[in-house]
């Protein structure tokens, strides 16, 4: 499996992956504009398949957010998401990077106690941020 930088190419298949995860999930024009304003966006790819991806983005002061992870769910528990949070995580140093937040689903009790094991802490509750009555986390590590 390796870890590279997206493609325009790996488009459809990444929306693929989009749509069987999240109920609300991007267009694929909205994921194609965060490829082009700069958005980091990696994939997990083996054998010519994308497996997974993550989204990222360095903000003003030094802070960084994770806009988007989601992994085949044919594919979890492999270790996967985890080699794309690190890569991206190591990026973001990189650009001497001191903060990243993140939103999460309250009831994705999976991707919460992913982001425990990086270190990620809870800030606080987002009454229906996903506007469909679901609440969300917002969550940050102190690099
Ligand atoms: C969150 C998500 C990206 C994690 O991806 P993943 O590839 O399954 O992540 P990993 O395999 O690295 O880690 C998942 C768990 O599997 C475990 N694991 C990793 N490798 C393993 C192995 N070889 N054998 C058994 N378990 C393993 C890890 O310990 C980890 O457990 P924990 O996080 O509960 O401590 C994935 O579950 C997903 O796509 N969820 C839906 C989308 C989502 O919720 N995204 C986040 C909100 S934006």
């Amino acid at each position: 499996m390796i870890i590279r930088e997206f493609q325009r190419m790996d488009l459809f298949r990444v929306h693929e992956i989009e749509k069987e995860t999240f109920t609300n999930p991007h267009e694929k024009n909205i994921l194609q504009w965060l490829y082009d304003i700069g958005a980091g966006f990696l994939v997990a790819e083996e054998k010519n398949l994308i497996l997974g991806y993550i989204i990222f983005s360095l903000k003003k002061e030094n802070q960084g957010h994770i806009i988007s992870i989601a992994v085949d769910r044919k594919f979890r528990n492999q270790s996967i998401g985890s080699n794309l949070l690190k890569t991206a995580i190591n990026i973001l140093k990189k650009f001497d990077t001191k903060i990243i937040y993140l939103e999460v689903e309250s009831s994705k009790q999976v991707a919460i106690n992913f982001y425990n094991r990086f270190g990620f802490k809870k800030n606080e509750v987002l009454k229906n941020y996903y506007g469909d009555g679901s609440d969300g986390i917002s969550m940050h590590l102190k690099l």
